[in-house]
């Protein structure tokens, strides 16, 4: 059941893009002198979902899912749907609820960005702090769900919100059919795991690359592990990426079966990338888009001669950790 749904999911990114299309943008692929002059040869892209609404390429597959509910009957505009979420994910689902008058409730985790709280709580989400993990908030959050008879939409265990987030796949091949890599900071699984279904199925030639920081990468290590596992995370800049995910995602086969590479940032390479976006490029990046630029940023000579597509993921960090970077990098 599960791998035909799988198999189908390039028809349901299809379908997710005209869905969702009247509410999302279409974000730009921007050239990058600077960073396409790192390899020989090489013409690098930025698909700026920074500046997606809500700040994140979150809203795609939020509104995909919100946009669905809200076919399938009036019973969830009544009853509400209960998220959990590091921050952009709730913030997403909040854009999509208001736009379907569905009620929300995010579970997020005790260390939550206070800036991405601040900004759910003031625009009308109800926000549950639970757990030190961003897993201990989804599985407190669907146990109330399933208890109460309430609809539980996973941030990434969900082939709705990975149909959403592989719209991203759709644009950039249309923008820049010639590309030859893709690079995609990983969270739980569902931005890469559509941007690489979807990809990989229209041109196969295609290198998929995962990006996570050194100091938390349970993705990377389950792939390795050949199943999800358990790996403790630290704090790193990338709040959005950080943390376990949920046993039994459906996120970790297609990032096994269509993920080609894994790159890892350190904090500084993180840093440095952010900082590269705000003096090269005018443009307010967060540490979660950090990771992928950093990726390539420092390991650009494998790129030599391609044309690479990076996926610039969210804009939400506060001033005060924008300002501790530019403080620390800015020569
Ligand atoms: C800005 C940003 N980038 C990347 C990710 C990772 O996405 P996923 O969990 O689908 O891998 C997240 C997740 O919240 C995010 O907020």
């Amino acid at each position: 059941m599960e791998a035909s749904v799988s198999l189908d999911l390039p028809t349901r990114i299809l379908q997710a893009r005209q869905r969702i299309e009247p509410y999302v943008r279409r974000t730009h692929l921007e050239y990058s002198p600077g960073l396409s002059k790192l390899a020989d040869g090489c013409e690098v892209y930025i698909k700026l979902e920074s500046e997606q609404i809500t700040g994140s390429f979150k809203a795609r597959g939020a509104f995909n899912k919100m946009l669905m509910l809200a076919e399938r009957g009036p019973e969830f505009k009544e009853k509400g749907v209960i998220t959990a979420s590091s921050g952009n994910h709730g913030l997403g689902c909040l854009a999509a609820c208001k736009r379907t008058g569905i009620p929300l409730t995010v579970y997020c985790q005790k260390h939550v960005d206070a800036g991405k709280r601040n900004s759910l709580e003031e625009q009308g989400a109800t926000v549950v702090l639970y757990g030190e993990d961003c897993v201990d908030a989804e599985l407190e959050a669907r146990r109330t769900a399933n208890l109460s008879g309430v609809e539980y939409i996973s941030p990434y265990n969900d082939y709705d919100i990975i149909a959403g987030q592989g719209t991203i796949s759709v644009e950039i091949l249309e923008q820049l059919p010639e590309v030859d890599a893709i690079l995609v900071s990983v969270g739980g699984g569902g931005l890469i795991g559509g941007i690489a279904r979807y990809a990989k199925q229209v041109k196969p030639s295609i290198k998929i690359i995962g990006c996570s920081p050194e100091k938390s990468k349970v993705m990377h290590a389950s792939v390795i592990a050949k199943k999800l596992i358990y790996e403790e995370s630290f704090d790193t800049l990338s709040d959005g990426t950080a943390g376990s995910i949920e046993e039994n995602s459906v996120t970790f086969e297609i990032c096994r079966d269509y993920v080609d590479e894994w790159m890892l940032v350190t904090e500084e390479q993180i840093g440095k990338a952010v900082v590269f976006m705000a003096q090269t490029h005018h443009k307010i990046v967060e540490g979660s888009a950090g990771v992928s630029l950093g990726a390539y940023m420092f390991n650009a000579a494998r790129f030599k001669g391609q044309k690479v597509a990076i996926v610039s993921c969210g804009s939400n960090i506060s001033v005060r950790s924008l300002q501790d970077l530019l403080n620390k990098y800015v020569k």
